[in-house]
């Protein structure tokens, strides 16, 4: 066994995933150390979502593993649970489960649980509901829509970039119902296919259902969905998804009828941030990394380290300067390309557009990618003088 501490968390875990991408389902119940800055926004997520929703929460961290999280969300959010259960069908897992809770003293506050998680779901509710699976969260989520309370949070990972991302549009179809494209901004396309495809299935039971946090690196997407048991808001959820035309002309879905030259979609249209949920999590974060420092093993709850708290930190600032910012970003390269020109430094760029009057700024998808609201002519423009060329 080896023994691994991640924020307040000290755990046990027969084996360890690789530092970075996607565990697979051959390896035997293991922690995965590439997502501790997953679980790090999971940590403010659900603080957050207290904040929004003042009774004792209800959660479900549904696909454990090692139980981490769960440990996490009873060490590290402050909250009150009425319930906060962590569950895998593995009897390896379970077992696990069970000594990563008593070793934490959170017996009090997590309760393992043994189940199929869609079994689960079709008979408890919850306020925030944890969906992490290998690959592919498509199998978990109508019962999740259906399973979440009103005021409630959907937590899902996805790992199955490849088709999400056009690699294997085919597969995309199957899943989600959506084309997928192959394209320097195709981390957020998909983004975009998920939040639609969870937003198509919470409307077939009236739940609205809006992303308030969007998290992407190379080998996962991770939502955060806030619910909604509301009719009109379902429909107004509805209303905010289209297509993608070309040259990241956005096209409007008219009740459902494909708009004619898109090259993507269906898909989320609609903000992949809610800025008050966003500047919470921040504030949240600045606190927690502002904390003094504590002597090593002494882990109590908010002032432990984050898994990555420099990473959170530099996702969490690009995604509060591209939150408002319109959909699709651009690359540097890409630009460069299209304008037979150098890349300018990012911050260059940015500069010039935002000294012509325009809207620019980072996005968490790439350390290359910006954003901006610069008509064509006006983007060569700035991008030439700040290139210099
Ligand atoms: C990617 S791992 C979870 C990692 C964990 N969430 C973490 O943060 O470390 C997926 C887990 O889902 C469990 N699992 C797969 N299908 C399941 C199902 N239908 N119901 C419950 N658990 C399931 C597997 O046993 C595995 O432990």
């Amino acid at each position: 066994m080896l023994e691994i501490r991640e924020g307040a968390a000290s755990i046990l875990a027969p084996d360890k995933g690789p530092p970075r991408g996607p565990a697979s389902s051959s390896m035997s119940v293991f922690y995965n150390p590439a997502m501790g800055v997953v679980r790090d926004l999971c940590v403010l997520a659900v603080r957050r979502l207290q904040a929004f929703l003042p009774r004792p929460l209800r959660a479900l961290d549904g696909l454990s593993g090692t139980g981490v999280r769960a440990v996490r969300l009873a060490l590290e959010t402050g909250c009150r649970y009425e319930l906060l259960a962590a569950n895998d069908r593995s009897a390896e897992a379970f077992r696990l489960i069970q000594d990563n809770i008593a070793r934490n003293g959170a017996g009090g506050t997590v309760s393992a649980v043994r189940s199929d998680l869609s079994a689960l779901l079709s008979t408890e509710r919850f306020d925030y509901i944890d969906i992490d699976p290998f690959g592919t969260p498509v199998g978990f989520l109508p019962a999740a829509v259906r399973a979440v309370r009103h005021g409630g949070l959907l937590g899902v990972t996805a790992t199955d970039t490849g088709p999400l991302c056009g690699t294997n549009p085919t597969t995309c179809w199957r899943r989600y119902g959506a084309v997928s494209l192959r394209s320097e901004h195709m981390h957020e396309t998909a983004a975009r296919i998920l939040a639609g495809s969870c937003v198509r299935l919470g409307a077939q039971v009236d739940v609205a259902l809006r992303p308030v946090l969007t998290q992407s690196d190379d080998h996962y997407i991770r939502l955060y969905l806030r619910a909604e048991r509301s009719t009109p808001r379902t429909n107004r959820a509805l209303g905010e998804l289209g297509y993608l035309g070309p040259g990241r002309r956005t096209l409007p879905m008219d009740e459902g009828a494909p708009a004619a030259g898109r090259v993507a979609g269906p898909l989320w249209l609609g903000a992949l941030w809610d800025e008050r949920f966003l500047g919470g999590a921040l504030s949240d974060l600045d606190e927690r990394l502002a904390a003094p420092a504590i002597a090593p093993g002494e882990l109590t709850g908010a002032r432990a380290p984050f898994a990555d708290g420099r990473r959170l930190a530099r996702q969490l600032s690009a995604m509060s300067e591209e939150a408002a910012l319109p959909a699709f970003f651009f690359e540097l390269d890409e630009c460069a390309r299209a304008f037979r020109a150098g890349p300018p430094r990012l911050a260059a760029l940015i500069d010039a557009l935002r000294a012509a009057g325009l809207m620019a700024s980072r996005t968490h998808f790439s350390p290359t990618g910006f954003r901006t609201d610069a008509p064509p002519a006006e983007l060569e423009r700035c991008f030439r003088a700040a290139s210099g060329r």
